[in-house]
């Protein structure tokens, strides 16, 4: 018998779309404009694969007016949305899932707040297990454009 081949495109098991910076940006702004507050949203990719530059949109949809900066080096910046107060980690640079103990992690999960994570596989056992998972992936297609996998 021949090989059975896959007619199934590569990834179309799992949901995703190719979108261009402004169209991640516009879907990051209706995602920030609709979720809640005692939310986390985990999002996972690569390094460029637009990770802040989602999170950046989020915080705008949720009402933040001032400027929104990837926390490289703070680990997490907060800001004031317009119903709940928003904690964006990017915990790139954490080295164990303990340190988030001095960052504040139990009682930002325990706030109303919307809290954005990039890096999310650093915080180990600690990311709770109902955070939304968003994955961002470069698209081998075309490097304008990435692959936004959620839910
Ligand atoms: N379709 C796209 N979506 C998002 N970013 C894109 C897209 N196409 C190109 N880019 C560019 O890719 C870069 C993404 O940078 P960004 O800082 O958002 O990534 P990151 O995932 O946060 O990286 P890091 O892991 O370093 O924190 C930006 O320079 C952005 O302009
Ligand atoms: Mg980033």
């Amino acid at each position: 018998m021949e090989e059975h081949h896959h007619i199934v495109p590569d990834r179309a098991t799992r949901g995703h779309l190719a979108v261009t910076r402004d169209e991640l940006i516009a879907w990051g702004e209706r995602f920030g404009k609709s979720a809640h507050g005692k939310l986390v949203v985990a999002i996972a990719g690569e390094l460029g694969a637009g990770k802040t530059t989602l999170a950046q949109a989020i915080c705008r949809g949720a009402g933040v007016t001032t400027e929104v900066t990837s926390p490289t080096y703070a680990l997490v910046h907060e800001y004031k949305g317009d119903r709940f107060p928003i904690y964006h980690l990017d915990l790139y640079r954490l080295e164990k899932p303990e340190d988030l103990t001095n960052l504040g992690w139990d009682d930002m999960l325990r706030s109303h707040a919307l809290i954005l994570v990039e890096w999310p596989e650093r915080a180990g056992e600690r990311l709770p297990h109902d955070a939304v998972p968003i994955d961002l992936e470069l698209d081998p297609a075309d490097e304008e454009r990435r692959l936004l996998l959620a839910g």
